[in-house]
């Protein structure tokens, strides 16, 4: 009881603080997310995410060296599809030598112990902006978790470390690992988005990859009929159960900053790694308030990463990744 338990006594100096600090941030927390696009020497800034960019297979080795370089030992690739080569069902996704396929050999190429993860769905490749096949104004479940087996299959032959699939299907995620076991690809893991909430928060991510949802007559204008609503906890339960009954090594909660109740909730409820994911909205609200001067950018973003670890998580996808290791020294 005060006076003899005085808190302020463990804040009183740096020292104090940091031998009592319970959170800690290290470059082996994260994931970088990187967008890749076709071309020679391309380094292309995304507009509404600033000092981000999409990064040609070239620039992307030398990239991916940096990273190492930095101790940032994991990257979770995404892939700008030319327009011409989209249409319904993805068909490109599974071409042997697609630009995915291409950039997951040019990192192991330059960098073969970097940890390639790879994003699973089909909204880059679709003429509709989906995540899976669209068919009289619905998206098809199982027609597309097969679609995403194979191209789960795609990526681990070309030597993809892990999965991403990110499209909220129901039971891919035992489509996808069987399928791998049946092609003998047992070591390649499967990182489930679990938790992804249908979110405003995606937006600059769908203006680096062009693939919003396109608005046409009997084409769904947002992403609802699959990915989660905002309001739902227990249902990111049930969904983490399932993952992980269907074989997901590491589940991921997305957005973040705002779903970091789901964050602590999943990491108590499972045994698998818990990943969450910083998207492209929240890095962008950093971004610009601080370039209006309203906040200071690396207080802000440490807070948040912070608070993310706090929360429970095992692994953080950020775009801030290299600018915290650089600051973490
Ligand atoms: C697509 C996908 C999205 C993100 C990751 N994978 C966008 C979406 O679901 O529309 C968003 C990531 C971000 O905003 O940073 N399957």
């Amino acid at each position: 009881m005060y006076p003899l338990r005085r808190n302020r006594r463990l804040r009183n100096n740096k020292v104090i603080r940091s031998l009592v600090r319970e959170t800690i941030l290290t470059p082996d927390d994260f994931l970088v997310p990187l967008f890749v696009v076709e071309g020679k020497g391309v380094k292309e800034e995304i507009v509404s995410m600033p000092n981000y960019y999409r990064l040609s297979l070239d620039i992307l080795a030398k990239e991916v060296k940096e990273l190492w370089s930095l101790g940032l030992r994991s990257v979770l690739l995404f892939v700008k599809v030319p327009e011409n080569l989209k249409d319904n069902k993805g068909t490109e996704a599974l071409n042997e030598y697609g630009l995915m396929q291409r950039a997951i050999k040019s990192i192991k190429d330059v960098c073969p112990e970097m940890l390639v993860m790879t994003d699973v769905a089909l909204d880059p490749y679709s003429i509709y902006g989906h995540d899976g096949i669209v068919a009289d104004g619905v998206i098809l479940n199982d027609e597309t978790s097969e679609i995403l087996a194979q191209m789960s299959i795609s990526h681990a032959s070309a030597g993809a470390d892990f999965v991403a699939p990110s499209d909220m299907m129901d039971g891919r995620i035992q489509i996808i690992r069987e399928a791998l076991e049946d092609e003998e690809l047992i070591d390649t893991g499967i990182l489930s988005y679990c938790a992804k909430y249908a979110s405003g928060l995606y937006g600059p991510f769908r203006d680096a990859l062009e693939s919003a949802p396109i608005d046409k007559e009997n084409i769904p204008k947002d992403k609802e009929s699959y990915q989660m609503d905002p309001a739902n906890r227990l249902e990111a339960i049930r969904e983490a159960h399932m993952d992980v009954d269907e074989g997901a090594d590491i589940i991921m909660v997305k957005p973040g900053l705002s779903y970091l109740d789901i964050v602590r909730e999943l990491k108590d409820e499972v045994d698998v790694p818990v990943a969450v994911y910083q998207v492209s909205g929240e890095y962008a609200m950093i971004k610009a308030a601080a370039e209006k001067g309203w906040i200071d950018h690396d207080t802000i973003m440490m807070e948040q990463l912070i608070s993310m670890k706090r929360a429970g998580a095992d692994i953080i996808a950020s775009y801030f990744a290299k600018e915290v290791v650089k600051l973490l020294g």
